[in-house]
């Protein structure tokens, strides 16, 4: 195969989003809806795409960064014009130009890869995409001879109601020869409506006597444009449901895979469950035999096998082997929860690593602190990390038993096999073994001095 190019058309308003936000900006599965034709791009090509900008343009360029080249349409003056701003950076330096909009981010890099394979198999100068269907949408339909060459595509508005009856539709998506493309751009007339219409390429060649091929799609979710919010809901159902189907083949149990919102790249391992209502964003890998859910939300996080989160936020943060969490906990960014530790209801874990066999069972804040192994956090328990002005550490070290409500004001340092009695409010370090309690703590040496 031969270098081929792909320009993305993504200058036009969006005016029925009746949004702020540019159209090609909103977010589909938590991504702008562009970059999922910047990656499509990237799969059928190796050359940087150019992506045809207009509308907002300088937030478009901020969101997308130089995963592209830009080529700017300054006024929206149709298909046709927008294509042929990005003919100076593309003439002569490609066989193909593939031409895909910025606003269809179902469409699969393996549907571009079959458009550009027939294109180089075929004599004629452009292969494009269309979808056989019984809801047209007022797109252009699209009339073929009797041996099956594209004659011409008819706008509805056009259409006999022999042509409004063809169920074959114009998805806008291209393959064309390079040379073709840029040598033909300028005769494309001026329409009715002020704008040239890349369409209108299909009648020059047709006039040229020249043969379009036309390959139709399989799956009709890849063909979902988004034009207003509704569509962009539906491409969310279609999206979730591409991703989620892919796992469950994979070996993941969903008990309700509509309402499980799984970004693309989250990784699952075999034989997790996830429950209802559980939002799973990226980059976040999740071991086999977890259970995840109901009303979870995970955001860029590892999570390792035999783990379980119930009702919880889990954000930027590690859980090693056999982790219990929730129901009703947050683990916020550089959360470590090493092997088998269990944090119960209503527990807080920011900037801190609780050690293998830690126990939180309840309402405790842990923040910017180390935690040793097998140390107990009683109910209510948190490190004040926080004078008001600075972030201070604590320490906390092995087989610690921190009694309920204690207040280890940082920073501090525990030592292996302290306790605290209910209530303490700690303010200077305790050394190994000893207990203190009250308020400010003072020690007792264990365990001589219990029974005073
Ligand atoms: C186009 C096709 C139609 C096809 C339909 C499928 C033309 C004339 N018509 O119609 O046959 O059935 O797509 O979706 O091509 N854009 C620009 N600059 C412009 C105009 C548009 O960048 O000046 C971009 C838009 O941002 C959008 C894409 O091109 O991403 C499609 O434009 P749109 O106006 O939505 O075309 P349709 O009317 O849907
Ligand atoms: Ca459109």
């Amino acid at each position: 195969m031969t270098p081929v190019d792909v320009v993305i058309l993504a200058a036009g308003k969006g005016t029925r989003m009746k949004s702020k936000t540019p159209k090609v900006l909103h977010p589909l599965s938590g991504r702008p809806l562009v970059l999922y034709s910047v990656e499509a791009a990237a799969q059928v090509s190796s050359r940087v795409p150019v992506l045809v900008v207009g509308h907002a343009e300088n937030e478009v360029r901020t969101a997308v960064g130089d995963r592209v080249r830009y080529a700017t349409q300054a006024e929206q003056l149709g298909t046709g014009h927008a294509v042929a701003q990005a003919r100076t950076l593309l003439e002569g330096q490609s066989d193909h130009v593939i031409v895909i909009y910025g606003d269809m981010p179902l469409l699969r890099a393996e549907t571009l890869q079959a458009l550009y394979a027939a294109q180089c198999s075929s004599a004629g100068p452009f292969t494009m995409l269309t979808q056989i269907t019984l809801n047209p949408r007022g797109f252009g339909r699209i009339v073929r001879d009797a041996a099956g060459s594209v004659l011409a595509i008819v706008e509805e508005a056009d259409a006999t109601p022999e042509q409004k009856a063809i169920q074959e539709v114009n998805l806008g998506i291209y393959c064309f020869r390079a040379d073709w493309l840029w040598g033909h751009l300028d005769q494309i007339p001026l329409s009715a409506k002020g704008e040239y219409y890349l369409t209108d390429l299909v009648a020059i060649a047709v006039g040229q006597g020249e043969q379009i091929t036309a390959i139709t799609l399989d799956d009709p979710l890849e063909a979902i444009g988004i034009n207003t919010r509704v569509h962009l809901a539906e491409a969310e159902a279609a999206l979730r449901q591409r991703i989620n189907r892919e796992l469950m083949r994979s070996g993941v149990t969903m008990m309700d895979p509509a309402a499980t919102y799984i970004h693309p790249g989250v990784q699952i391992g075999r034989d997790t469950l996830i429950l209802p209502n559980t939002i799973i964003e990226g980059p976040t890998v999740i071991g086999e035999d977890c259970v995840i859910g109901p009303n979870t939300v995970i955001r860029a996080s590892h999570i390792a096998d035999g783990c379980e989160v119930r009702s919880s936020v889990v954000e930027d943060s590690r859980l090693d082997q056999g982790v219990r969490v929730g129901p009703f906990a947050r683990l916020r960014r550089g959360a470590h929860l090493e092997e088998d530790v269990y944090m119960g209801n209503f527990g807080e874990v920011k900037g801190s690593r609780l050690g293998r066999g830690v126990k939180m069972g309840h309402f405790s804040y842990v923040g910017d602190a180390d935690v040793g192994e097998e140390t107990n956090i009683g109910a209510g328990a948190i490190t004040c990390n926080y004078d008001g002005v600075d972030k201070h550490p604590t320490t906390i070290g092995k087989r610690v038993f921190v009694g309920s409500s204690t207040m280890l004001v940082a920073p501090l340092t525990l030592g292996d096999g302290a306790r605290t009695g209910a209530g303490s409010v700690v303010t200077r370090d305790v050394p190994a073994d000893t207990l203190v309690y009250g308020v400010p703590a003072k020690p007792k040496k264990l365990p001589e001095s219990e029974d005073s």
